[in-house]
């Protein structure tokens, strides 16, 4: 790699973003959030109003998809063809979907090949990259790999707080269908050889982001 490469993996509600982003910015690196480009193609699916079933029709969005995520933790936006979508890809409608699109084999190879390059890039000394399988198929042999956790009450307890208009059993749902229907396609719930777990469990927000900064700055 041509700078630091630090790779977060985790289910839903772990705190992979908001921890990854924070802990970016401690150490003055980047942060590619993963999950948003497979978001953004969700999105762009329910825009064109695809069938989600076709596998073709996920894939010639591809090339519509660009470049389109910013990695400063500090103006982090997502934009399709000029259009912002950073805060309708949080939107249930597209979390419901996502995992259609990111068990198509080809997006997941054309999109690891984009976030290889952007990990690669010039720019900031390091970069934080957060996903399912940042650890295991994106970044390997990153020197610091993340698997960070919590027990799933804590995870739907967190989300909860995030989608305050969602009913608490919709949130649950949303969380535990998903996690399941991602396992499917990668492991992340269990740490890969060399991967150290940080469980946030019984942490503050504030404590796991200064474990996670320990972490990288014993590493690398
Ligand atoms: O991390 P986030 O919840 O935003 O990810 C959205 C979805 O993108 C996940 O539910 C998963 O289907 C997919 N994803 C993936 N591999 C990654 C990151 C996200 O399959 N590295």
């Amino acid at each position: 790699w041509s700078r630091v490469v630090v790779a977060v993996d985790g289910p839903a509600g772990s705190g992979k973003s908001s921890v990854s982003r924070a802990a970016a910015r401690a150490l003055g690196y980047e942060f590619l959030d993963t999950g948003a480009a497979y978001r953004a193609l969700a999105w762009l699916g329910l825009d064109r109003g695809i069938d989600f079933d076709d596998e073709d029709a996920i894939v010639s969005l591809l090339d519509e998809l660009g470049d389109g995520i910013s990695t400063d933790p500090d103006d982090l936006r997502v934009t399709i063809g000029g259009t912002d979508v950073t805060e309708d890809i949080r939107q249930p409608r597209v979390s419901k979907v996502v995992s259609a699109v990111a068990r198509v084999p080809e997006v997941r190879t054309r999109l690891n090949e984009g976030f290889r390059s952007r990990l690669n890039a010039p720019g900031r000394p390091g970069i934080v990259a957060e996903g399912r399988d940042i650890t295991t198929v994106v970044a390997p042999d990153a020197p610091v790999r993340v698997l960070l956790t919590a027990d799933e009450g804590v995870r739907i307890q967190r989300r909860r707080a995030e989608l305050t208009d969602q009913s608490a059993a919709d949130v649950a749902r949303s969380v535990t269908d998903r996690d399941r229907k991602d396992s499917k396609v990668v492991d992340f719930m269990t740490a890969a050889e060399g991967v150290t777990t940080l469980d946030s469990t019984d942490l503050s927000f504030d404590e796991t982001v200064d474990a996670m900064v320990a972490l990288v700055r014993s590493a690398a």
